[in-house]
């Protein structure tokens, strides 16, 4: 099948390239026309585990293309998924402009039956919006698809291949079919599909994120209410986890969630739900809860300097929001080096992913190491903000050889605790003792 993506972001061209390797031609269409001449001689344009290579063999194969001509592209093929930016408005409900306005760009150019398939995370009505906008243009009949994506990054090539499910929302028999027929490589491998209407499907992605940070929220707490009371929360964890109503995955505390998605979705769905006069209480709270969660280490360090951190060498190993990404949005380590800096601390970071992400944004207020080791010379401390693989077993020794003081202030409860005990340094993380 041919299948046109409008939007070549994050999930446009994941979308993309999964579509081309179950064997579509893919019409990849975005405005950027430097990107499309990088990536039309085969450069990714983010960090993906696995992309890269799936990306060049479909190039190679003749089956993924692309392009800056939106025409051209929509002309290819019947199906248009949508794969546009709907960033955070002023009040944190999503903005649509980009949606709306290639679903006019579609309405005026399209010359036979399309079915016009939303990816992007967008507020319940979106695909009412989008049909009235195409409608309004064109007397040609087409059909619009909810279709949600729940991939997660750095595991977006795995997640995309191997869905937990595929959600469809549309009432449409015909629109119904395509979908079938696009997914029954997944469905073939027992991979549910579950078509619902587009309402309940655009609901469906907001509900799945803000639960996950729910659940992650209420974790950081109850971590926090075990330092108070002497529990371990990898015990608990452990305990409630086992419970397969509640399952182990996404209870992990720390400081905070963070990324492109969870808070941007939380925020929206607060906001949609007050435009409908209905309070999410919960998510309001999870929202204060993960603010205070992604800065609960500063007092501690401040606490271990005794009130004070003006001139302190701070080490930072970890800038991503979470590992195997090069993404800082709404990173934790970005929250924490802000207020270090306001209160006078030196910040010396490494995260050979995510450095030159930060440095377009922190430019030299924070200083970079080029390796873990490093950013430990003459340190008064380690803060951990993101749990990368290198950073889990450590070289103790040459750690404490670097480190002018030995304390250890932990964000992603690396480390067991006798592990650093035994090793002589001051070790604070989530929800164990100190
Ligand atoms: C999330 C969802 O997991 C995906 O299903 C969804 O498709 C995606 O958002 C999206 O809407 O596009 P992602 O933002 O890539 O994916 O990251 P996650 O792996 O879900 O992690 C989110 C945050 O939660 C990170 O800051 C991570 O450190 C934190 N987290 C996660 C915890 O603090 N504890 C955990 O146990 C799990």
């Amino acid at each position: 099948m041919n299948i046109t993506i409008v939007g070549t972001g994050y999930v446009g061209l994941v979308t993309g390239t999964t579509l081309a390797e179950l064997g579509n031609t893919v019409y990849c269409v975005d405005i950027d026309a430097k990107k499309v001449a990088r990536m039309k001689q085969g450069s990714v344009p983010i960090y993906e585990p696995g992309l890269e290579e799936m990306f060049l063999r479909n190039i190679q194969a003749q089956r993924l293309f692309f392009t800056t001509d939106i025409k051209e592209a929509l002309d290819k093929s019947e199906v248009i998924y949508l794969a546009l930016p709907t960033p955070p408005g002023e009040d944190g409900s999503a903005d649509l402009s980009y949606v709306i306005s290639v679903a006019n760009q579609i309405g005026e150019m399209m010359t036979d039956y399309k079915v016009i398939v939303n990816k992007s995370t967008v507020p319940v009505g979106t695909a009412d919006k989008v049909r009235e906008t195409i409608a309004a243009k064109t007397k040609i009949p087409f059909d619009v698809v909810s279709n949600p994506e729940f991939l997660r990054e750095g595991f977006a090539v795995e997640d995309s291949m191997n869905p937990a499910r595929v959600i469809v929302g549309s009432e449409s028999e015909k629109a119904q079919e395509v979908m079938a027929k696009i997914y029954q490589p997944f469905t073939n491998t027992g991979i549910p599909i579950i078509f619902m209407d587009e309402k309940s499907s655009e609901l469906t992605k907001y509900a799945a994120n803000s639960f996950l940070a729910v659940k992650i929220t209420f974790m950081n707490e109850i971590a926090n209410y075990c330092e108070k009371v002497g529990a371990d929360v990898d015990k608990v964890r452990l305990g409630m986890g086992s419970d397969d109503r509640i399952g182990h995955r996404f209870l992990f505390p720390g400081i905070g969630y963070g990324g492109s998605c969870f808070p941007k979705d939380v925020k929206a769905l607060i906001k949609s739900g007050k435009q409908e006069g209905f309070d999410f209480q919960i998510l309001e709270a999870t929202e204060e809860v993960n603010q205070n969660q992604k800065i609960i280490l500063v007092s501690e360090i401040e606490k271990y300097f005794k009130g004070n951190i003006e001139g302190k060498k701070i080490a930072l190993w970890g800038l991503a929001f979470k590992a195997n990404t090069d993404d800082i949005r709404e990173a934790s380590s970005l929250d924490n080096i802000k207020i270090l800096l306001e209160k006078g601390a030196e910040i010396t970071a490494y995260d050979s992913i995510a450095e030159d992400n930060v440095r377009q944004v922190l430019g030299d207020q924070i200083s970079y190491a080029k390796d873990m080791y490093s950013a430990l010379e003459g340190a008064d401390c380690l803060l951990i903000a993101t749990e990368w693989s290198e950073f889990k077993n450590p070289n103790f020794e040459l750690m404490a050889q670097k480190m002018k003081n030995k304390a250890i202030f932990d964000g992603r409860n690396m480390f067991a605790l006798e592990q650093v005990e035994d090793k002589g340094f001051f070790y604070k993380s989530i929800g164990r003792k100190t």
